[in-house]
């Protein structure tokens, strides 16, 4: 049987951070999510679109927005109707803001099935996280990993690199002298309509260089595996076996039903996949508005499990790319060769795109 994820977008944040352009709602100060209109919506799309899913579900995932902010009630409603639909999950994931890492929030989520944590502490820099317009402040991030480490054995913490002032290996040996056993790291994009994109252009802010970044990935990766971490994915470091199951579901080209505002879905098809994904308005969602569905043709569905897998140190099957490809790989010190497979190398996980773009080219 075919392996099986289910997202749950959770849209509400308090405010829009500096960065994000995300499929948010902002729930300012004087108003509360629409906790349980939005529980409905979620379980009459669960109704009609679960028929297209089958599969043995590996895992639940809670991602935002600030799933955090959501009532545990109807978390819990939630996660009974799609286990009553599919089975009960391995992996039971929530993403959560730091401020909302409270004993008693915690001890709810743990009682409801919860199984790991995500936290969302992108940085322990105080003037990093102003700049990144983030509602906590320097140490919420540490304390938040404390609380959660007396209820979770599964932590798992967002972290951001590029941005000046911050450094991310000190915030990386802060955080991994807690019981985190899964760190994600990714790079500053300035997206645009984004108050750093304003920012960046009016010259007020210069997130930092490619060159240095680079040399800052290397140094975080040392730290790393001196901690006991593997780096299994590009952006991905995990310790005591506890690598991602949904992400991993994510990059081994697995069916996942996304539902709720913005959520993406795919599933394989005899004749390539269908992705879909849901509207990014709140409003239209809640409306029901049409899915937008696109047809993806079986070989470029290939090509897209090709690089997705080389995310990841699994890597490939060498037969599965052609020699004069597979060998302008290994000439470039992007991936090497053991035993019968590709697998990425630190280089190629760094210049990942290049990869992805020597695969897009096979016919
Ligand atoms: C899906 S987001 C939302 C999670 C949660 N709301 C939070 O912010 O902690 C997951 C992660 O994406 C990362 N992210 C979002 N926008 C980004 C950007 N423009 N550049 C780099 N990382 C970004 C952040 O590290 C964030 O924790
Ligand atoms: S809390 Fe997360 S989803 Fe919300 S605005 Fe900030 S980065 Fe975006």
């Amino acid at each position: 049987m075919n392996q099986l994820g289910i997202y749950v977008h959770v849209p509400w944040c308090r405010s829009r951070c500096h960065y994000c352009d995300f499929a948010i709602k902002v729930v300012g100060p004087n108003s509360s999510p629409e906790h349980h209109e939005y529980l409905k919506r979620l379980q009459s799309e669960l109704l009609s679109r679960a028929g297209a899913y089958s599969g043995s579900l590996q895992s639940i995932y809670f991602g935002g927005g600030t799933p955090s902010l959501w009532e545990p009630s109807c978390i819990e409603t939630i996660v009974g109707d799609i286990t009553t639909k599919f089975g009960a999950a391995t992996e039971i994931t929530l993403e959560a803001n730091p401020t909302d890492c409270t004993p008693e929030k915690l001890r709810q989520w743990k009682a409801l099935g919860i199984n790991r944590l995500s936290i969302g502490a992108q940085t322990t820099s105080k003037t990093a996280l102003t700049q990144l317009g983030r509602d906590h402040k320097m140490g919420d991030g540490k304390q938040a990993v404390a609380n959660a480490a007396k209820y979770f054995d599964n932590i798992s913490v967002d972290l951001i690199l590029g941005v000046p002032g911050s450094s991310v290996e000190k915030s990386f040996e802060e955080l991994a002298e807690y019981s985190v056993d899964h760190i994600s790291i990714y790079e500053l994009t300035i997206e645009p309509n984004t108050v750093l994109k304003t920012r960046v252009d009016n010259g007020t802010f210069h997130p930092v260089a490619e060159n240095m970044r680079v040399e800052e990935i290397e140094q975080i990766r040392r730290i790393a595996l001196a901690h006991g971490f593997e780096h299994y994915e590009i952006s991905s470091f995990a310790k005591n076996n506890k690598r991602s199951l949904h992400n991993q579901l994510y990059w081994n080209g697995k069916d996942y039903l996304g539902i709720g505002m913005g959520a993406a879905s795919y599933r394989q098809t005899k004749n390539g996949a269908i992705r879909e994904t849901n509207p990014r308005s709140y409003k239209s969602y809640m409306r029901n508005a049409p899915i937008d569905a696109e047809e993806i043709p079986w070989n470029e569905n290939q090509k897209d499990l090709l690089w997705l897998a080389l995310r990841t140190n699994h890597g490939v099957k060498t037969d599965k790319i052609p020699a004069e490809i597979a060998n302008w790989l290994i000439d470039d010190n992007l991936v090497e060769q053991r035993d019968d497979g590709l697998y990425p190398t630190f280089r190629g996980f760094l210049f990942h795109n290049q990869i992805a773009a020597r695969i897009a080219e096979l016919d």
